[in-house]
């Protein structure tokens, strides 16, 4: 049976005619656009019908409710006179599959509905072997990530310190997630740590805690952050900033289990997992002397090598989708989908940046493009051709103004879009076109 979510906003007659009148529908009915947004948040539905309340104020709910359930194909019914409105015209265009003005002929909304319906299953076979989204998994079927989630599930399995080495952006983080999601210290804590964004001064006392009075500004005991990873597992991010003296302590602790705080000479024992990871050539700072050799061995019994994108392009089709659904909100209303020709410039692209820059670049695009795919050009990828127009003189003096001042207050607010778009008075949405323009990149 074919099932249909109808979205009632009107008076509900017509709602309950029609529903006696779609046979061979399997139809839910819902009073409100929010009653909908529960209900698809655990149901799916592949097609549904929208009757509307004819009420104008009310639009710019019913555009983003639309927007978010892109993914259903939509057939409104509207009364004639609403069709003058420009907004809702554009709304028709833009999310709906079809629509009908009041009074509504049966048989052509039968036959519309039946259409959508044929659509949906068509697409569903054109992408039968995708799956959902789990959301912070490890995603992707070449070879190479196979193999790495292989390789993950049986580190996993024994309590030992694991060392994860990759490009930046390559999904180290995801993997050291996965490593102890997968271990039996699961339902225990995950703490994170990024040795290279805590000042060395602090750092110390961050994963070892201190005891009261050990320095000015210690009122009182603090237990750091390796005990507070007991039971579970610390992910120390970015290990080969890890300062020398620090070194000397994790290794004691990996040896011993046991812990001193700050200014204490009391042991504390700490049952923790250690998960390391490190973007730097580790071996090769144990030659230059930064990093300490001992620990190296102790930390790289178990090593893991999460492969840069450029080495499982195969991967790129899905995660793009996947990427695609995950920010689908945010996207230009009229946006569809990633056309080939898009998917086939991704594919002879090295992606430096990795899995972040992928995401980057498809959530920057999806945002400016103008048509109903993503084409190559919007994801400015390096090497594929010019940027912006060649100006000189005042035009170019012009332009190099702005962007200082784009980058100045991105910047200053930390890379907060609203927040620098506030600044500079202009929109997100012009934002994110001058930042396009300058070639301007998170
Ligand atoms: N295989 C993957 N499937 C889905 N998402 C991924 C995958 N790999 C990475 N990501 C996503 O890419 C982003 C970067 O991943 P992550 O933070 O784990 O990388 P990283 O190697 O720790 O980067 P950095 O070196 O910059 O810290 C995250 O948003 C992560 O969810
Ligand atoms: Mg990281």
């Amino acid at each position: 049976m074919k099932r249909l979510l109808c979205v009632i906003n009107d008076d509900g007659a017509f709602a309950h005619a029609c529903h006696a009148d779609l046979r061979g529908w399997d139809v839910c009915l819902v009073e409100s656009l929010s009653a909908a947004r529960k209900l698809l948040a655990h149901q799916h539905y592949a097609v549904g019908l929208l009757l509307d309340h004819g009420d104008a104020g009310r639009d710019d709910e019913t555009e983003r409710f639309l927007r978010r359930h892109h993914h259903m194909r939509w057939v409104g019914v509207f009364d004639a006179p609403r069709l003058e409105q420009p907004a809702l015209r554009e709304l028709i265009a833009t999310h709906l599959f079809d629509f009908h003005t009041r009074p509504v002929d049966m048989l052509r909304l039968r036959h519309s509905l039946g259409h959508a319906h044929g659509m949906a299953v068509l697409e569903r076979g054109a992408g039968a072997n995708r799956r959902p989204h789990t959301g912070g998994r490890i995603d992707g079927n070449s070879p190479a990530i196979t193999r790495l989630r292989a390789q993950i599930a049986k580190i996993a399995a024994v309590d030992a310190p694991v060392l994860i080495a990759g490009e930046s952006g390559s999904g180290k983080e995801l993997a050291a997630q996965e490593v102890h999601a997968r271990s039996q210290r699961a339902s225990g804590p995950f703490v994170a740590i990024n040795c290279a964004a805590v000042a060395p001064a602090l750092i110390h006392s961050e994963l070892f805690g201190h005891e009261r009075g050990a320095f000015t500004g210690a009122t009182r005991d603090k237990r750091g952050l390796l005990e507070a990873a007991s039971g579970g597992s610390i992910f120390l991010d970015e290990i080969g900033d890890l300062p020398l003296d620090l070194q000397a302590s994790l290794l004691r602790f990996l040896q011993e289990r046991v812990i001193y705080r700050v200014g204490g000479t009391r042991t504390i024992p700490v049952d923790a997992r250690v998960i390391a990871a490190t973007h730097v050539d580790l071996p090769r700072a144990v030659a230059a002397g930064r990093f300490r050799e001992d620990l190296y061995y102790r930390l790289s019994v178990f090593p893991i090598r999460v492969p840069p994108l450029r080495e499982r392009k195969e991967d790129l089709p899905q995660l793009t989708e996947l990427i695609f659904h995950k920010y689908a909100e945010e996207r230009s209303p009229q946006l569809k989908g990633v056309s080939k020709e898009a998917l086939q410039a991704m594919a002879r692209y090295d992606w430096p940046g990795n899995v972040r820059e992928l995401i980057n670049r498809l959530r920057r695009a999806m945002v400016l493009a103008e048509h109903r795919l993503i084409m190559p050009e919007d994801l400015e990828l390096p090497g594929a051709g010019p940027i912006g127009p060649i100006v000189d003189g005042l035009g170019s003096s012009r332009l190099s103004a702005e962007r200082i001042a784009i980058s100045d207050s991105l910047a200053r607010s930390g890379n907060n879009i609203s927040q620098a778009a506030r600044e500079l008075g202009v929109s997100r949405m012009t934002l994110y076109r001058l930042m396009a323009k300058h070639s301007i990149s998170l």
